[in-house]
């Protein structure tokens, strides 16, 4: 059998609001992604993910849907979609869509219906246990109306299914085949861990502060029924031709805990998101490389995504750069954020700007995600419209200037991924500060906080480099 093609794809995450507007009304589209796909081709990246596109309140931005057999009139058509989706064929990269199956809208037809696809428990006793959302509060809110309490991990207009329920499985598996079905290679599955509830709702052992991302809670999510829906969705797609990918958002802390959702009859991939929280620093960043190893099957690499902070703010501008080289170099799936290969940094918007509901629910004590959601910059000019504003210098950053510019942070993610290593993976003995490690023939070296390092033959470079790479660069050597 061969090889199947998400093994070591770089896959790039369009925030579609935020992507490319074809249109003008300053939010991103599908048309405009279709116009950009020549970009993203040139960039070299084998498969895009979208963030959901579907009909939505946009409340948070939407992973609040309302229809997940449609596409929301902002973002266009289901013509649109299946337009898209050809020309990303036809210049050999796939497509996979979002499916948020942990939660709806509050607007979901299921949901102002009888809500018998939801977990609700009757109010008399008062709140039924300990579980917090994930922004603050309460995981309850009570409607008086109806008399029960309906459970949201995240925000109360996003109310969670009951996955014990089998109206809930049937109805996901269709909307799998909906999109299957129209030629999708697969789907990035959100909160994949938290879909199905501890039946009793037993309170959490150990109330923990509800922080997204770090989530080691043991009664709201990662159930072992959750593994049956894995399982059948892993035969359903495995009926299609093309190896269609799931890959889940799994999130825990330790890998260990990820490790089960990755059986070979249930999801092909998941995020790791170790090196998101590790902080630029060389014994932290191999721990982290050698944890993911020791635990995963197979291990995926991410640095950004739309709810993290930018790594050029997190590590700086020059971390950045040689962060990419690390990361490109890695044995694995590769995701990309957009906008990454630009070097954006985080942008501090206003409070007035700020539209993340993780802003409002916390009263500005998290200031949330906005500051990585920005739109791309496209030109020098910017446009006149955009949902989130630009900041001045903004248009510096741009496709535009950077196209051109072979120092620029694009030109070096389009040399990386043309020549990204592929092999066995192997760790070399480096300096205090420093990380080594042998790809076929290349050998990548980050100083991330050594001293100046004398280097071989380098086939590429974080920056200019002549004999000695210095600290917080990196570069990949002949080896
Ligand atoms: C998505 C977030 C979203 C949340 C709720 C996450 O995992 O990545 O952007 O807010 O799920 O759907
Ligand atoms: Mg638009």
């Amino acid at each position: 059998m061969a090889r199947e093609w998400w093994r070591d794809a770089v896959f790039y995450e369009i925030y579609v609001r935020s992507f490319a507007d074809s249109d003008g009304d300053g939010v991103g589209d599908l048309a405009g992604i279709t116009g950009r796909l020549p970009y993203l081709h040139e960039l070299g990246v084998d498969a895009i993910w979208l963030t959901p596109f579907y009909p939505s309140p946009g409340v948070d931005h939407g992973y609040d849907v309302s229809d997940y057999v449609d596409v929301d009139p902002m973002f266009g058509t289901l013509d649109d979609f299946d337009a898209l989706a050809a020309a990303a064929h036809q210049l050999g990269i796939r497509v996979i869509v979002d499916i948020v199956p942990n939660h709806t809208s509050d607007r979901h037809p299921w949901f102002t219906g009888d809500r018998s696809r939801y977990v609700t428990v009757p109010s008399a006793n008062g709140v039924p246990n300990n579980w917090p959302s994930n922004w603050g509060g309460s995981a309850w809110t009570l409607d008086e109306e109806r008399g029960h309490y309906y459970l949201h991990l995240f925000a109360p207009q996003q109310p969670d299914l009951d996955w014990h329920c089998s109206a809930v499985r049937s109805d996901f598996e269709d909307i799998l085949r909906f999109w299957l079905d129209r030629g999708v290679d697969g789907f990035r599955i959100d909160v994949a861990h938290g879909l199905v509830k501890d039946a009793t709702l037993a309170d959490e052992p150990e109330p923990l502060p509800a922080v997204r991302l770090s989530s080691d809670w043991r009664r709201a999510i990662d159930q072992p029924e959750v593994h049956d829906v894995y399982r059948d969705w892993h035969r359903l797609a495995a009926a299609y031709p093309g190896d269609r990918v799931l890959v889940g958002e799994v999130v825990f802390s330790d890998p260990r805990r990820v490790a089960p959702y990755l059986r070979p009859d249930e999801l092909h991939l998941a995020f790791n998101f170790s090196l998101v929280f590790q902080p630029w620093d060389a014994d932290a960043i191999r721990d982290s490389i050698d944890a993911s190893l020791a635990a995963l099957p197979i291990v995926t690499w991410v640095l950004e995504n739309h709810d993290v902070e930018r790594i050029a703010t997190r590590f700086g501008p020059r971390e950045a750069r040689a962060a990419a080289l690390l990361l490109l170099a890695l044995p694995g799936p590769v995701f990309l954020y957009e906008g990454q290969e630009l070097g954006l940094p985080e942008v501090d918007l206003p409070d007035a700007a700020r539209q993340d509901p993780i802003f409002h629910r916390t009263h500005g004590e998290r200031v949330g995600r906005d500051g990585c959601r920005v739109p791309l910059p496209w030109t020098r000019d910017l446009p006149t419209r955009s949902w989130l504003p630009q900041p001045p210098g903004w248009g510096e950053l741009s496709v535009e200037a950077q196209s051109s510019d072979g120092t620029s942070m694009l030109s070096l993610y389009r040399h990386a991924i043309a020549l990204r290593p592929h092999g066995s993976f192997s760790w070399r003995d480096a300096p205090r500060g420093v990380l080594a490690f042998d790809r076929d023939g290349l050998t990548c070296v980050v100083n991330v906080s050594g001293d100046e390092l004398p280097v071989g033959e380098v086939v590429l470079a974080s920056e200019e480099i002549r004999t000695t790479l210095p600290a917080g660069a990196a570069a990949w050597i002949r080896a």
